[in-house]
């Protein structure tokens, strides 16, 4: 194999350094530019000095020590390589750089040196992926029962201002990012039980409505002068799980307005209406009062287009399948094929299970064959119609 092979961040599947896009999903691949760097996506990138806005994740494998005692040099090493693949993927997906490996830690930056506007969204989300990805492997590689040992991760995550750039002389010169926000990640990674991910006061402040913290007592960290405020991730928040904090004010005209089109929902065959205004203006406000105050008998289903999933398959069916089964964010694998299951009508078990795995990305070992994953794609628009009809209790707010 090509040794400057790597994993897609889509699929995850190993693409030859030839490739520009993948050869399995079509995803855009990485550029290689060097050793350390692991620059996501095909836009020219400015690897200049630079101050910048970053996201920087820690992550320390726990437990890699007892095994290298009970298994041989060659099979750790494999299960490393295994578990190494698995981190760049999570950070190649969410559209991260792989800054340095140290040991069986990982360092990433998400914003350098290319910056998205929820960078520390995709940190985290990466982090929940990789805590994820460590769980799978215990189970895959049955560790505990054929070593009796457990792999775990200890992640910490922290934004802010870094001077980004190349660093290390002329002739061995590395991009990388330096400042305090690189040490304090380290810190909290430090500070952080294994399983757990500990993220600083900015991370928060700027992933706060995506995801669900838990306030720790302030970290005496070292090197730090006073004691750092931390909080702990436990995951995905729900859509709509925090209440709004003030009454609405206006809207009644807008909020007619959607009244009336859903009302002629029900004589017609319904209609697509687009909201558009400036930032912060109340789409997104107007729209869970209207859900809000549709009448019982209404189903609704949200889906989301992330930015970081431009280059997922099926990312917003993805999102309405899970809507449908009331299937979570990041759901493990064994439960969201319990869910699935027992939401289906028995005919439709054998035959659409496999595909909503797919779509909603639990297939890595997908039973699918090529030729009938082109079929699916193809008839995925009359599925979407029909087969809400298939399940076998309504959901209890949704229709596709
Ligand atoms: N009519 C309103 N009455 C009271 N609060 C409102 C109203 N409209 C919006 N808000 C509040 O203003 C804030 C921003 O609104 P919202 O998130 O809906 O904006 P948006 O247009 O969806 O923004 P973005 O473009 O960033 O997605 C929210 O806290 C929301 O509850
Ligand atoms: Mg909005």
């Amino acid at each position: 194999m090509d040794k400057r092979a790597r994993s897609c961040g889509t699929c995850g599947r190993r693409v030859g350094a030839k490739h520009a896009f993948c050869p399995y999903c079509g995803a855009p691949l990485p550029t290689l530019r060097g050793a350390s760097l692991q620059v996501t996506g095909t836009a020219e990138v400015d690897l200049g000095e630079q101050r910048r806005v970053v996201s920087v994740l820690f992550a320390d494998l726990t437990g890699s020590t007892p095994l290298g005692e009970r298994v041989d040099a060659e099979d750790l090493r494999n299960v490393l390589k295994v578990f190494f693949d698995s981190m760049s993927r999570q950070v190649l997906r969410y559209e991260g750089t792989i800054d340095k490996y140290v040991g069986d830690a990982v360092m990433a930056v998400f914003g350098a040196p290319v910056s998205h506007e929820d960078d520390a969204i995709r940190a985290l989300n990466a982090a929940l992926g990789m805590q994820r990805a460590v769980a799978a492997l215990n189970v895959d590689l049955d560790l505990e029962r054929t070593y009796g040992a457990r792999l775990a991760l200890r992640i910490g995550v922290s934004s802010g201002e870094v001077v980004a750039g190349r660093l290390g002389g002329e002739s061995a010169a590395a991009y990388t990012v330096v400042g305090d926000t690189v040490n304090t990640a380290q810190r909290l990674q430090a500070a952080a039980a294994p399983g757990e991910i500990v993220v600083g006061e900015t991370a928060r402040r700027f992933a706060w409505h995506s995801f669900v913290f838990e306030e720790l007592p302030p970290l005496m960290l070292k090197g730090k002068a006073r004691p750092v405020p931390a909080y702990r991730v436990l995951g995905w928040r729900r859509e709509g799980a925090t209440p709004d904090a003030h009454a609405l004010v206006g809207r009644s005209d807008e909020l007619a307005h959607l009244r009336s089109a859903l009302g002629e929902l029900s004589r017609t065959t319904g209609r697509v209406m687009g909201i558009v205004g400036e930032a912060g203006v109340g789409k997104s406000r107007l729209v869970r009062e209207f859900r809000a105050s549709c009448t019982p008998g209404v189903n609704h289903l949200l889906g989301r287009c992330q930015s970081f999933e431009t280059n997922t398959p099926y990312a917003l069916v993805a999102s309405l399948v899970r809507g449908l089964f009331h299937l979570q964010v990041g759901e493990d694998e064994p439960t969201a094929r319990r869910v699935l299951a027992s939401g289906l009508a028995d005919p439709a078990i054998e035959t659409d299970l496999p595909l909503l795995l797919h779509v909603l990305r639990y297939s890595q070992r997908s039973p699918l064959s090529r030729r009938r994953l082109r079929g699916y794609n193809a008839s995925w628009a009359q599925y979407c119609e029909f087969r809400g009809h298939t399940t076998r209790r309504p959901p209890r707010s949704a229709a596709a």
